[in-house]
């Protein structure tokens, strides 16, 4: 992929204080078109100044949603080096999602060369402080204006950058987590391992309310009994029990988060019971009950490890390892912080220099 860069003329300063998430962009995008009148297939990618984009009101995403997106980040490591962490996996989920939606798919490897390019024209952007990130969003969305529902002839793919502060800025807090019956994140059949906007507004109100509740994010069950675990706000879950590690099989229900695969892989190399399958919250109940629930967590690449404390439910709260973070939470969001920040060696090949 040729890939035609226009720089800015007017660069902005890097954000001073709290970067906090999502709230800066950095001052160029990759962009590239599909279909339209100005070529066939995938053409003219570019990198150019960060800007509105102008989209057509009868555009197809507006109307039926037809987007799909990922979310992956790039750190600065301590000799100052910019790497990527499992970019090739994101390219994957991408051209899974894509292939759900209709849409068309972009070859892994010119997403990761995409991603690769900006993060390089803006690497001046990678946060140095710890726990701080780039945080790269990729998007695609159809554009064609035409108001039948069928998938659309023309989309954009774009790339943003936005520069995140650490997770846990103020410590690793466990979060209080809300076992949500009613509302479900996904049915089978549906949209739920794919990224793409409407699994996301379809859990904001079942979110707000478990806010209003005073919890931070809901557990999602599965939509037909209502028992079994699937996902922990916008993390995958895991159950540590005295003898295994569980978390919920992958179906069509379930993001097959990069993170989750990640942990999966550093359980079993420190020998572990890592088990794909079925968790009911009665199995969570009775575990502790029996005092062999250790600890449940949430894996995402926002948080890396995110230890549930409490889990709320209509017959009362949970308190899970007294409130606090367990020892594999702690022991997992470190081996994997340091292989992002280039701190131990990556015997994995899951990180990608930028040049
Ligand atoms: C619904 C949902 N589940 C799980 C995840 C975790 O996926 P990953 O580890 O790839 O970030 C995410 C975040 O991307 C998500 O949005």
């Amino acid at each position: 992929m040729q890939i035609d860069i226009r720089r800015t003329t007017t660069p902005r300063t890097l954000p001073q204080g709290p970067l906090g998430f999502g709230k800066h962009f950095t001052d160029h995008v990759f962009r590239m078109d599909y279909g339209g009148p100005q070529g066939h297939g995938w053409h003219s990618p570019r990198i150019e100044p960060y800007g509105p984009l102008p989209v057509d009101p009868a555009a197809s995403v507006l109307h039926y949603g037809q987007t799909i997106f990922e979310g992956l980040k790039a750190f600065k490591g301590q000799d100052g080096r910019v790497q990527l962490f499992r970019p090739d996996r994101h390219a994957q989920r991408f051209a899974d999602s894509a292939r759900r939606l209709c849409m068309p798919v972009l070859e892994p490897a010119d997403f990761v060369q995409a991603v690769r390019s900006l993060v390089s024209v803006e690497r001046a952007w990678v946060p140095a402080v710890e726990g701080g990130a780039l945080y790269v969003r990729p998007i695609l969305f159809g554009t064609e204006a035409f108001l039948g529902v069928r998938p659309a002839t023309q989309y954009t793919f774009y790339v943003i950058l936005s520069p995140v502060g650490a997770y846990y800025a103020n410590g690793f807090n466990p979060v209080r987590i809300w076992c949500e019956r009613q509302h479900i994140r996904a049915a089978p059949g549906g949209l739920g391992s794919a990224k793409t906007a409407a699994n996301y507004v379809a859990s904001m109100a079942a979110a707000e309310s478990a806010r209003a509740r005073g919890y931070d994010q809901v557990l999602w069950l599965d939509a037909i009994e209502h028992r079994y675990l699937e996902e922990v706000g916008t993390m995958n879950v895991f159950a540590v029990f005295d003898d295994e590690v569980a978390t919920p099989a992958l179906g069509d229900t379930v993001l097959p988060g990069v993170t989750r695969e990640t942990v999966l892989q550093l359980l079993k190399a420190r020998g572990l019971r890592a088990t794909e399958r079925k968790v009911s919250v009665e199995e969570l109940r009775q575990a502790h009950a029996k005092g062999t629930l250790r600890e449940v967590f949430g894996t995402g690449t926002a948080a890396v490890v995110s230890p549930v404390g409490v889990l709320g439910t209509d017959e009362g709260e949970l308190v899970i390892g007294g409130g606090k973070a367990g020892p594999l939470a702690l022991g997992l969001f470190d081996e994997i912080t340091k292989i992002q920040r280039g701190v131990t060696e990556d015997r994995w090949g899951w990180t990608l220099a930028v040049d």
